[in-house]
C-alpha cells in the first residue's frame, strides 16, 4: 500500500486574519496545478474563516490547531470540534508539544480530544515526541510509545484509520536543530511497529506518520526519503508562501 504524503503547515500564534488570507492567496497561486501530495494549513482560530474562503476552490485542507474535548457549553475561551467542522475545517492538531508544555494538556485530555475530533468528522493529527533530556537518557522510544498509548491506544481499528500521527522531537521544534533522517526514521519505524502490535499489519502499513521539527526546503528531501516518513508538520517555514510551497514540491527539486 502506498501512503500519500501529507505536508501540513502549523502557523501557531502567527498571522492576523488579513495576513492569513494573504498567505493563503500566495499558496493558492503557487500550488495552482494541484500538488502530488496532500496539503493542509493550520491558522489561528480567528483566521480560519478567511483562509477557508481563500482556499475554497483548492484541495488544501484547513485545520484547527487545537479543539476542546466537549462539543459546547461553559468552557470560556475554547473552540469545539463541531465549530471547526462548521467553519470548513477538515483536520485538527491534538497534543502539540507546545500545548502539552504550556497548557499542561494531559494524556487523558488528549485522548478525549482525539475522540472529539473523530466525532466531529475531523482528522486528528496526533503529535508526540521526546525532550532533549529524555533523548539523552535513552528514553525517546519509550516516551513516544507512552504518549501514543495514552492518546490513541484505546481506539478501534476503524477509528485509527482516520488518525494521522506526527513525530515531533521537542528539541528540534523551532530550534533550527533538525533530527537527522536516520534519527527520525528510527522513531517512525518504532511507531509503525507499535501500531502493528496494537492493531494489525494492515493498520501499520496504512498509518501516515509525519515528521516535524525545523523542516525547511533544504532538508525536506532527505527526511522524505526515509521509508517510514510520510510527510511533514512544518512550523516556521510554513509562514512564507514560497518556502512552504517549496516544501510541498520537494519531489520536484531533484
Ligand atoms: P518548526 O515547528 O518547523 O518551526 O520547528 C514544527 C512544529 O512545531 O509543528
Amino acid at each position: 500500500m502506498s501512503r500519500k504524503p501529507l505536508i501540513a503547515g502549523n502557523w501557531k500564534m502567527n498571522t492576523t486574519p488579513q495576513e492569513g488570507a494573504e498567505l493563503a492567496r500566495g499558496l493558492r497561486s503557487l500550488l495552482l496545478d494541484g500538488p502530488a501530495v496532500d496539503v493542509a494549513v493550520f491558522p489561528p482560530f480567528l483566521g480560519i474563516a478567511s483562509v477557508v474562503d481563500t482556499l475554497k476552490a483548492t484541495d488544501i485542507v484547513v485545520g484547527g490547531q487545537d479543539l476542546h474535548a466537549q462539543t459546547g457549553g461553559a468552557y470560556t475561551g475554547n473552540i469545539s470540534g463541531p465549530m471547526l467542522k462548521a467553519a470548513g475545517c477538515g483536520m485538527a492538531l491534538v497534543g502539540h508539544s507546545e500545548r502539552r508544555a504550556y497548557e499542561k494538556e494531559s494524556g487523558e485530555m488528549l485522548a478525549a480530544k482525539v475522540r472529539a475530533a473523530l466525532a466531529a468528522g475531523l482528522t486528528p493529527i496526533f503529535c508526540c515526541g521526546e525532550t532533549l533530556e529524555q533523548r539523552d537518557a535513552g528514553q525517546a522510544l519509550d516516551v513516544v510509545r507512552q504518549q501514543l498509548a495514552e492518546g490513541i491506544g484505546a481506539l478501534t481499528g476503524t477509528e485509527l484509520q482516520r488518525v494521522v500521527i506526527a513525530y515531533e522531537p521537542v528539541w528540534a521544534i523551532g530550534t533550527g536543530r533538525v533530527a537527522s533522517p536516520e534519527q527520525a526514521q528510527e522513531v517512525h519505524a518504532a511507531i509503525r511497529a507499535w501500531v502493528g502490535l496494537n492493531w494489525d499489519a494492515g493498520a501499520a502499513r496504512a498509518m501516515r506518520i509525519l515528521y516535524g521539527g525545523s523542516v525547511k526546503p533544504a532538508n525536506v528531501r532527505g527526511i522524505m526519503s526515509e521509508p517510514d516518513i510520510d510527510g511533514a508538520l512544518v512550523g516556521g517555514a510554513s509562514l512564507k508562501a514560497d518556502s512552504f510551497a517549496a516544501i510541498v514540491r520537494y519531489q520536484e527539486s531533484a
